[in-house]
């Protein structure tokens, strides 16, 4: 569905009419295409404390040219600030200096990342001026124009560091805004190819016939992973052509069926060395109010969207299948933050998606390294959400910082990324990708 809202106001007249009706303008955004540099421009490097070495070299090694100081009208294309020095509010105005001119020369669809201690319980004084960042980097993404966005990095254990920077500030990232991410510790190994960070691994997504699904599995294949796209059998020849578009192979699994996980082990032992990386996309849903919920549409809905995840990962971890430092990746949405009329039922299945990758992330890591997380996207533009009246997918489109919907490319780059070698540091953590929706951001 294409968004022509957004295509309108990107022509010089369209532009001029929403400027003197003060209509949102949202902006085309920075995608990544293959051959990308990380960022175009230059990154403003600054720090509240310490040296930002760390950083430095990180921007360094992804090619990015780095600068200490603001050249009077010269423009950056990112802005990156090592606030763990924070340790009382008056250090706050030390992030306000970098950053207050810093916007002023941001280029369009730059990026804003602060790095961020996390509290540690250790002195009151120094986490609450910690958690203050959180406040800075929201309020900011907010105020961000032109395809700009500003995430929030907190930072335990610097082994992700290099990939989450080449991430968020590439176009991979485009539609990631106003976020915070933790990177922990982990085993996060440079790829050998940054453009083919997945070569060498087998992937499975689940639901990969269409929309989301079909995106993840084309990226995954771009990024190097052999790939199975698995979906019900009804899905047939849409499940067919992107599995033979992306060289790789199909398979009909209804993820709710009682033997589901057994056939994914068999299948995983007769044509694979074992699974790396797992995308749980299928999804359904079967909006009703409460009061009218009938038992089919709640159990359908818990079963397809939760049990199924529940289960194949234990199975998984039970089994001989799962390869170590393997990556899991299941989609929750941001309807299980913040709740949504009509969806009771599916909101109990993506809150509960993201309780299961934060209490699944120990057992993950003791199964050789590997990690779990989850993906909550905001109002992405599918089949699913095609099906809403104009008028409500409207106003859904504009409701976000980036003031327009999310693409299936989107979500499939952040999986891409959670899938990747680098980001072994991310476990039982939900990435939201919504443009900073500012329902459930
Ligand atoms: N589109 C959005 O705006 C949005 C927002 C937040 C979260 N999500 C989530 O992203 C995921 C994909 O959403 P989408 O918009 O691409 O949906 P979609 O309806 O376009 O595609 C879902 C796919 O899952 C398959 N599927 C359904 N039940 C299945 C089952 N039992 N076994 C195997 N496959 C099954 C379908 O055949 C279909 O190919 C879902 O989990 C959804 O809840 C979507």
């Amino acid at each position: 569905m294409a968004d022509r809202y957004l295509n309108l106001v990107n022509s010089p007249v369209g532009a001029a009419l929403a400027d003197r009706v003060g209509l949102p303008k949202p902006a085309k955004l920075r995608r990544y295409a293959p051959g990308d540099p990380v960022l175009p421009g230059v990154a403003l490097v600054g720090s509240t404390g310490k040296a930002p070495t760390a950083v430095k070299r990180a921007l360094t090694g992804a090619g990015v040219e780095v600068a200490d100081t603001l050249v009077d009208g010269d423009k950056v294309s990112a802005l990156v600030l090592d606030a763990r020095g924070v340790a009382t509010p008056g250090d706050l105005a030390a992030v306000r200096e970098f950053l207050a001119p810093g916007v002023k020369a941001l280029a369009a669809s730059g990026r804003v990342i602060v790095l961020a201690a996390p509290a540690d319980g250790a002195d009151i004084t120094v986490d609450t001026t910690r958690q203050a960042l959180d406040g800075i980097v929201r309020s900011l993404a907010k105020e961000l124009r032109r395809g700009a966005t500003a995430n929030l990095l907190w930072v335990t254990d610097e082994a992700s560091l290099p990939s989450a920077l080449r991430f968020f500030l590439s176009g991979h990232s485009a539609y990631v805004d106003g976020q915070p991410l933790l990177l922990g510790a982990g085993t996060a190994p440079a790829p050998k190819d940054w453009d083919q960070p997945l070569a060498g691994k087998t992937a499975l997504v689940t639901g990969a016939a269409r929309g989301i699904g079909a995106a993840i599995a084309r990226t995954l294949a771009r990024d190097g992973a052999d790939v199975i796209a698995a979906d019900l059998t009804q899905a047939g020849e849409a499940l067919s052509k992107v599995a033979n578009d992306i060289g790789g192979t199909a398979l009909h699994l209804d993820v709710a069926s009682t033997d589901a996980p057994q056939r994914l082990l068999d299948h995983l032992a007769a044509h694979t060395h074992g699974l790396d990386i797992l995308i749980h996309n299928a999804g359904i849903t079967r909006d009703k109010l409460m009061a009218n919920m009938k038992p089919e549409q709640w159990d359908s809905v818990i079963a397809v969207n939760l049990e199924s995840q529940l289960r194949i990962n234990a199975a998984l971890l039970a089994g001989d299948q799962l390869n170590d430092q393997a990556r899991v990746v299941c989609l929750s949405s941001t309807t299980g933050f913040a709740g949504n009329r009509g969806q009771t039922n599916y909101g109990a299945t993506k809150a509960g998606v993201i309780g299961l990758v934060r209490a699944s992330a120990q057992a993950f890591a003791g199964h050789g390294a590997s990690t779990i997380n989850a993906i909550a996207p905001g109002f992405i533009d599918t089949e699913m959400t095609a099906k809403m009246p104009l008028a409500t997918r409207e106003v859904a489109r504009r409701l976000s910082s980036l003031q327009q919907a999310g693409l299936p490319i989107d979500v499939a780059e952040a999986a891409a990324w959670l899938s990747s070698p680098g980001a072994g540091g991310v476990n039982g953590q939900t990435l939201r990708v919504c443009g900073q929706n500012l329902v459930g951001a």
